[in-house]
Formats: C-alpha cells, structure tokens, sequence
C-alpha cells in the first residue's frame, strides 16, 4: 500500500505537480503522423492535463498549441487551417505552426500587437511515422529525443496502435509491470491450453527479482520449467512511462506501451510491438489489426474504435471497451471458455487496470510477493520526483537519450544461472540486429 499523499505524488500529472514536473523533462509520443493531415482541420489533444489542438501547416510542419486562442479564448479546434496558419474564427488572429502572430486582420494596420502575443506552441518533432512533443522547462533548447528501439527501425518493423484508457497512467502501467497475472488473467479453462500457451503458466508461482537501473527498473520473474531450467521474463520498466515486454516463443516480437497522460483520470496508451531486424511479420500484423475470431489481441484492432465527437481529446482513439459497457464481458464464456470472460489480451488488462476508480485509492491495497516490480517503481519514481522537488535533480536519463536503449528479454536458463549476468548482452537494443537468442 501507498500513503494517501504518496499516491497523490504519483498520479497527478498538471502543471505544477511534482510527477507532472517529471514527464515534463522528456519527449512524449503523441499522435500518429498519418493522420495529422496537412491543412485539415486541427484535432483536440489533452497532454499532462493542458488543453491543446494539434495541426499541420500547409508545408507539412506538426504544430502543437494551446486550445484557447490568446486574445479572447476562443476554440482553436473551430480554427480553420489555412495557407500556413491557424485562423482562429472569432476574430480572424492567425497563427504560424511556431505560435507567431501571423495576422490580427481586425487591428488598425499599424498595430504592434501582433510581435507582442505568442500562442503557446510546443515543439514538434516527427520520426518514423510518429509524432513527438516537448512540454518541458528548456522549451528553446529542448534535450534530443529518447533513443527507444521501436521509433529507431523502419516503420515496416513496427506495429502500433493508439487507444484512450479511463485511469490514471501508473494504474494502467502497473498492469504491465506485474507479469504474474498472465497466466490467469489471460488463461483459459477449456481444455484448448491457454490462448498464449507459455512455458510459465505450468508454474503460477514465478518467483521476483528486481533490479535497479539508469534508465528505471528491471522487472525479473523466474518459473520452473523443470528440475534443471528455469524461465526468466525481464520486463523494464523506463521512465517515465514506458514499458518493454519480452518476445514469447510464438511472438517472438518486441513489444511495450508508452502509457502517456491525457490528464489525471485518461491515459493515452501507445503499443509498439517489432522485429528490430527485418520487417514485421505480415500474420501477425494482420491478426493485430483484425483481431482473433472476434477478440482483440494486445493491440487494439481497427474495429475495436467507438471515435467520439471532434471535442473530445484523442476523439479517434477512443474504444467500444469502456468501464460503462464492462469492457463487453461474457459471463457465459467465462463458465466455458475463458478465465476472465473478457474480449482479448489487452481488453482483459484494461479491464483490470482501470480498477472501480479512475484513481485507485492505493491506502487499501494488500501488495503481495508477485507485485515486488510494482513497489519497486513505484519507490523509483518516489525517489526522483524528491530528487527534482528538493534538489533540482533530474534524472540521468532525462538528457541522455541512449539511456533508453534496452529489450525486454526471456531466457531459458539452467536453474542457479543469474539472469542479469546471462540477459545483460541481451538487454542492450541494437536496432538493425536480431534478439540473439530463441525466445
Ligand atoms: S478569440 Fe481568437 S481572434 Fe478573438
Ligand atoms: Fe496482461
């Protein structure tokens, strides 16, 4: 369990919170660039709690900028996207993907306003299909973007997909941090074995090793294969909201979540899986954008979207499996078929993670053996937001973006081998080159 104020510390993201100060020291991936279309009309982001609209200049430049026009605050999602610029409707003001004042076609011709007044606009930056902001202190010399495997390797290695999750980050980031679930959670108890049929799920009882890292924490989990081997699955946990999970034998893929705060109450939740060195496998990827005999994968397939009205914050990535339709679950499945009842992988893990509560109440948690990761990470984050509250510390990672250049892995090891010892060459991304092991 977490004390009331140090769950507050944690979940709450605006300006001026100490975790919203956190994420403000890093890059944030957060549309896709496809469907930021040159001169169409502007979407409604929400990021760290701050209400934007994206657009793309009639040159091709992503612009982030704040909702409320700066001279009466009107809606720039009413804005029309014209001729380099954001026209707000109100009263005409124009605005350069930059936020300089472009036009003010109501003032007398000889005004100066207009080199007077800004539109807050966040940098933009756009690498291997998808787009990424920096909402941080060093807005005029922001630090270089994270080197994460996923966005390093051609966009045909990589599958993403981006859907809107009611809870808070760290909730729906626990989720896959904690690897004991998945042998439950997403079992079966028909007698076909589990859906993702690992090794593991002979041993329910998998044994924690935690580790700390420089860029955030190693999740170890060991499972007796038999007397002589053991599984190890090594989640990572990276700040400040990214996950890695290890390839299985039959996904041998990479996968993770960058699990980006709308606000304190939504997460935007962008799953990468890829093949660091060969384009991504064409059946998997269909079955990731069809889904699997009507359920969903632990990507969010192309029918699971319910988009909501243009107001709406990530309107388009918003899914038919919400806490009001209990995430579509089949009480009569759950008798036959499945553990949980639940539609598919990553609609069970919502599911579960987005809790009774948007933000759970953690004062009346009961962590057990198997959340050894969470407890960690959680002291992780603890521990730098004092580092930045008390010491203007931030994080060695923050500035440096190789820190970031890590795999999940999963090893078959003879019982008594160290995992960080054996895993640490595997743990180590070098886009362009494979695993170096069978998973
Ligand atoms: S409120 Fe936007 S131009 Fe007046
Ligand atoms: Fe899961």
């Amino acid at each position: 369990m977490l004390s009331h104020a140090d769950n507050e510390a944690l979940v709450r993201v605006g300006p001026g919170a100490p975790m919203g100060a956190l994420m403000r020291l890093y890059w944030i991936p957060f549309y896709p660039a496809d469907q930021l279309v040159a001169d169409a009309p502007p979407k409604r982001i929400r990021l760290l709690g701050e209400d934007l609209v994206a657009w793309r200049d009639s040159e091709g430049r992503p612009s982030l900028v704040d909702h409320a026009c700066p001279h009466r605050g009107a809606p720039l999602l009413y804005a029309r996207n014209e001729e380099c610029g954001l026209r707000c409707v109100y009263h005409g003001w124009k605005f350069a993907a930059d936020g300089k004042v472009m036009d003010m076609p109501a003032e007398p011709e000889r005004s100066r306003l207009k080199e007077k007044v800004r539109l807050k606009s966040y940098p933009c930056r756009e690498r291997n299909g998808v787009l990424w902001t920096y909402m941080g202190p060093d807005q005029a010399d922001p630090p270089p973007l994270p080197e994460i495997e996923w966005n390093l390797v051609p966009q045909e290695n990589v599958h993403l997909s981006w859907r809107v999750q009611e809870c808070n980050w760290l909730q729906a980031l626990e989720g896959e941090i904690d690897s004991a679930h998945a042998a439950i959670l997403h079992g079966r108890v028909d007698s076909k074995g589990a859906v993702n049929a690992w090794t593991q799920a002979t041993d329910l009882r998998p044994v924690f090793e935690c580790r700390r890292q420089p860029f955030g924490v190693s999740i170890a989990s060991r499972r007796k294969l038999n007397e002589d081997t053991a599984y190890w699955r090594v989640n990572q946990f990276m700040l400040p909201f990214w996950t890695l999970v290890p390839p299985q034998s039959k996904f041998p893929e990479l996968s993770g979540h960058a699990w980006v705060p709308i606000d304190d109450e939504t997460t935007l939740c962008l799953m990468f899986s890829y093949t660091p060195a060969q384009p991504f496998y064409p059946r998997t990827r269909e079955l990731m954008q069809q889904g699997h005999n009507g359920r969903e994968t632990g990507h969010a397939s192309l029918h699971s979207y319910a988009p909501k009205p243009p107001a709406t914050p990530y309107a388009d990535f918003w899914t038919k499996f919400t806490p009001q339709t209990a995430y579509q679950i089949d009480y009569d499945l759950q008798r036959t078929t499945w553990f949980s009842g639940l539609p598919g992988l990553w609609v069970q893990d919502a599911a579960c993670q987005s809790g009774v509560a948007a933000i759970y109440d953690r004062t009346k948690e009961h962590l057990c053996v198997s959340d050894t990761g969470i407890a960690m990470t959680r002291r992780y984050l603890l521990e730098n937001l004092a580092a930045l509250r008390d010491r203007a510390e931030r994080p060695a990672g923050a500035a440096q973006p190789e820190t970031f250049l890590v795999r999940a892995v999963s090893l078959t090891l003879p019982v008594g081998t160290p995992w960080d010892e054996a895993g640490a060459s595997f743990m180590r991304a070098e886009p362009g080159t494979d695993l170096g092991y069978a998973p």
